[in-house]
């Protein structure tokens, strides 16, 4: 009996560790720090994803030289505009079995069609305590607001923008000190906890 489970055990691990963890595509547009988190976290024995492939729509984006460097599959494509190409992006999803699409500072907005394709399994991580300040420029405008709080908020992604269903927020306060830069930073901290670790959550039931 012990033999068996020993067994089971073992090969569950393997699992993990190898070609059968669940495969996700993150989308960057800049520096990709949150990727740089959520590559690292999905290294891990025990967490069920890896970062198959990358998409910049940006040829400049630091996080693409960091997938060059870890050797993950990264593509250049500016795709939001165009038809054609966004196709191309949904068809190197479809063949790398994404099973989910992180967006982690994509700077543009997705095409409905594109959601529609990936229903429900796109989200996306915000520098606010959505709904208050989507867009850009969160941290000076919560400053300007004599916000006590801010944070972040990872949510799904839909037509809309930063509107999608919360899934989790974490909160941090502003003090007098605080600049739109020091914000930014804390609250980047939170993110690279909180992205990599919701990821695995989400993956448990896709
Ligand atoms: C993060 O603050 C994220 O919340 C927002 O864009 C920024 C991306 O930073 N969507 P990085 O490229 O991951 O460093």
């Amino acid at each position: 009996m012990l033999s068996i489970i020993k067994k089971i055990k073992f090969y569950l691990m393997k699992k993990l560790d190898g070609n059968l963890k669940k495969n996700i595509a993150v989308f960057i547009s800049g520096k990709g720090s949150n990727l740089k988190s959520i590559v690292r976290y999905s290294s891990k024995k025990k967490i069920i994803y890896k970062v198959k492939v990358i998409i910049s729509n940006k040829p400049n984006a630091q996080g693409l030289l960091f997938a060059k460097k870890q050797k993950i599959k990264n593509y250049c494509i500016n795709f939001t505009e165009s038809k054609r190409l966004g196709n191309r992006v949904l068809s190197i999803l479809k063949k790398n079995d994404i099973k989910l699409v992180c967006l982690a500072g994509f700077m543009k907005i997705l095409p409905a069609y594109f959601i529609k394709n990936y229903k429900g399994k796109i989200i996306n991580i915000h520098p606010s305590l959505l709904p208050k300040y989507k867009g850009l420029n969160t941290h000076t405008r919560a400053i300007k607001n004599n916000e006590e709080f801010s944070g972040c908020t990872v949510h799904y992604v839909n037509n809309l923008l930063d509107s999608g269903k919360i899934i989790i927020q974490k909160k941090t306060r502003i003090t007098k000190k605080d600049t739109a830069n020091s914000l930014k930073q804390k609250i980047l901290k939170i993110e690279h906890k909180i992205y990599p670790r919701i990821i695995n959550k989400i993956l448990f039931n896709l």
